[in-house]
């Protein structure tokens, strides 16, 4: 049984998304044994304490430095001892520490077809933004492995997503959950739980 730890910091869909994929059986040999939360506001600690899944608050602004909070949030991680740590959403950067001690077992959802729009600065609807800006006619999201670099770990999945007139950020963000996120972060987990993927030299393969 893969026993996993979601970390959130907003409206918590793709961790929704995640719950009712291992209730359906399509998420198997899978457990979230805890959701971390940045944010006391979020969304997702509700959704957390509706499948009776503890929800704990790790929040930057509860420390005197970002030391402090790397140091506790990394702690509250090994005592938790989670075989997978899934970021759905989670907009702290992890610390190397963490990354260190978890190599190869964190996964990240972002919401473009990376190498585009990621990086330091990309995150939730600014993605979105920057890709109406750009004038993009596709678009996406990306499931990868975290590394210590911010969105460079090894890519587990992509799907892409059109981009229509009209679109406003929301609109997009939202064609790009439903057509994208929400079926690959379950699928990726999935797999990682059955023991489907394989990584070689920094790239990840799919067994059938
Ligand atoms: C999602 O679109 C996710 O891909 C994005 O934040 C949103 C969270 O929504 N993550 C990033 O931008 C990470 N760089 P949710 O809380 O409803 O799942």
């Amino acid at each position: 049984m893969l026993k996993i730890v979601v970390c959130v910091s907003g409206g918590g869909t793709n961790l929704q998304a995640i719950l009712d994929a291992v209730d359906a059986g399509k998420i198997t040999n899978t457990e979230v044994i805890a959701v971390i939360s940045n944010n006391a506001g979020a969304k997702a600690l509700e959704r957390a304490k509706a499948h009776g899944i503890p929800g704990i608050l790790m929040s930057p602004k509860s420390y005197p430095d970002r030391e402090s909070f790397n140091h506790a949030f990394t702690d509250k991680m090994c005592e938790l001892a989670p075989d997978l740590i899934v970021l759905a959403g989670f907009l702290v950067k992890i610390p190397e520490d963490m990354v260190e001690k978890f190599g190869g077992r964190i996964v990240n959802i972002h919401p473009s077809l990376i190498p585009s729009f990621c990086g330091v600065g990309y995150y939730g609807l600014k993605v979105h933004e920057e890709a109406l800006r750009r004038g993009v006619k596709i678009t996406g999201a990306t499931v990868h492995f975290v590394n210590e670099g911010m969105d460079e770990g090894p890519i587990i999945a992509q799907k892409a997503v059109a981009v229509e007139e009209g679109d406003t950020p929301e609109i997009l963000q939202r064609r790009v959950m439903e057509q994208a996120e929400w079926l690959l972060l379950p699928q990726a987990i999935d797999d990682i739980a059955n023991g489907r993927l394989t990584v070689e030299e920094g790239h990840v393969y799919r067994k059938a």
